[in-house]
């Protein structure tokens, strides 16, 4: 292969299934825009290779510096940590350990390119579980050193936010993003790629984390956002009043809407809580949609700012999606975690050149 290690083959692993998100397929059938991509014929390659290790999806992607995504394989651990009810760290760990190359060795064959043609890598850093991006950011490490290839160490956050960057139409700053993910809740003023300012974040728990405890209240599976969003389709989002907590400013809080679902569910009882599980599921989710476009459009008004964005797992959810109509929205394959978010973040940023990004640590948590 011509590379300076070997790759394992990609075998069937239980509860790490390497998929294809929805898209990718399309992609790879367009090898004239690939050949395009990679600079034509004669034209010297501008290839970033992305790589996701922050939490419980091994991904890792092969984005063009003009933002095409000619790979993007997302490796889900979800079903393996799905016994547990949420994301067991050490296992996290081990399994990006088993899989980060075959991914890797997998977005390079769906690009139909190899590692030499990759220009630079970038990595997520943080902030994630410090044990999981270790092992991305060591294997991109590694890559790049010995490959003598430029590195560019991406936060995570932003990452998701530069996933508005990619394909056909991609979205130019200044705009209002709003960042909903299984970890964080911020609103951020994007006036320039690469660059955002905090203007809100959650007090307590972040909104994925809100649907994902609710689920689990609910006796639904994790990650429990999808399935409460395709429960409610069916349900009726005023049977039930859940209340949106009032917190000044642009900040969120949602521990009390968790604890407001748990006293509804105590007081129906099991056989109620189990005949009204769709209006349940549908009203948990009007109240967590409210509470995020309300303080969306306040921003709005206080920053000027009127072109408004959502990115994160959140994201992908369809009532948000629905209450937001103006709203840009990454494509529903970029919403959740992926590297080639992390690969588009890396167009915007000064490469560390070869070896000098051997001392980067991973950051678990936003400074
Ligand atoms: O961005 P992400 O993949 O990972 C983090 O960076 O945290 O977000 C994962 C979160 C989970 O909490 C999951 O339940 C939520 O996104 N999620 C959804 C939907 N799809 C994923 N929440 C609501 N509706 C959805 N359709
Ligand atoms: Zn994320």
């Amino acid at each position: 292969m011509g590379e300076p290690w070997g790759f394992p083959t990609v075998g069937d692993r239980a509860g790490g299934r390497l998929s294809r998100p929805g898209g990718v397929a399309r992609l790879t059938e367009c090898v004239g825009r690939k050949e395009e991509a990679r600079g034509g014929t004669m034209g010297s390659p501008t290839l970033v290779l992305g790589i996701e290790t922050s939490c419980d999806e091994t991904a890792a992607a092969v984005v063009s510096q003009e933002g095409e995504v000619l790979s993007s394989v997302v490796s889900s651990q979800a079903a393996l940590h799905a016994r547990y009810g949420g994301v067991v760290p050490e296992i996290a760990s081990r399994r990006h350990l088993e899989l980060v190359t075959p991914v890797v060795r997998q977005a390079l064959e769906e690009a139909e390119t190899t590692f030499g043609g990759i220009s630079r890598l970038a990595v997520t850093q943080g902030p994630g579980l410090v044990g999981a991006l270790l092992v991305g950011l060591s294997a991109a490490k590694g890559m790049a050193w010995a490959s003598r290839k430029p590195l560019v160490p991406i936060d995570h956050l932003q990452g998701h936010v530069a996933s508005l960057y990619l394909g056909q139409e991609p979205l130019e700053p200044p705009f209002l993003c709003l960042l909903a993910s299984g970890g964080h809740t911020l609103l951020l003023a994007v006036r320039e790629h690469g660059r955002s300012e905090r203007l809100g974040t959650t007090l307590d728990d972040a909104a994925g984390e809100a649907f994902d405890k609710g689920a689990r209240l609910l006796g639904l599976g994790y990650p429990g956002g999808a399935e409460i969003d395709r429960l409610a389709q069916e349900g009726d989002r005023d049977g039930f009043s859940f209340p949106v907590a009032r917190v000044p400013g642009l900040d969120f809080s949602f521990s009390g809407l968790k604890t407001a679902l748990l006293y509804k569910i105590r007081e129906l009882g099991e056989d109620e809580t189990g005949r009204r599980k769709l209006d349940l599921a549908a009203s948990y989710q009007h109240a967590i949609v409210r509470a995020l476009t309300a303080k969306l459009h306040d921003a709005a008004e206080q920053t000027g700012l009127q072109r408004l964005a959502v990115v994160g797992g959140v994201s992908a959810n369809s009532a948000l999606r629905a209450a937001l109509e103006s709203a840009r929205f990454a494509p529903l394959h970029l919403c959740t975690d992926n590297a080639a978010m992390i690969a588009s973040a890396a167009r915007y940023i000064e490469p560390i050149p070869h070896p000098l990004y051997l001392g980067l640590d991973a950051y678990a948590s936003v400074a």
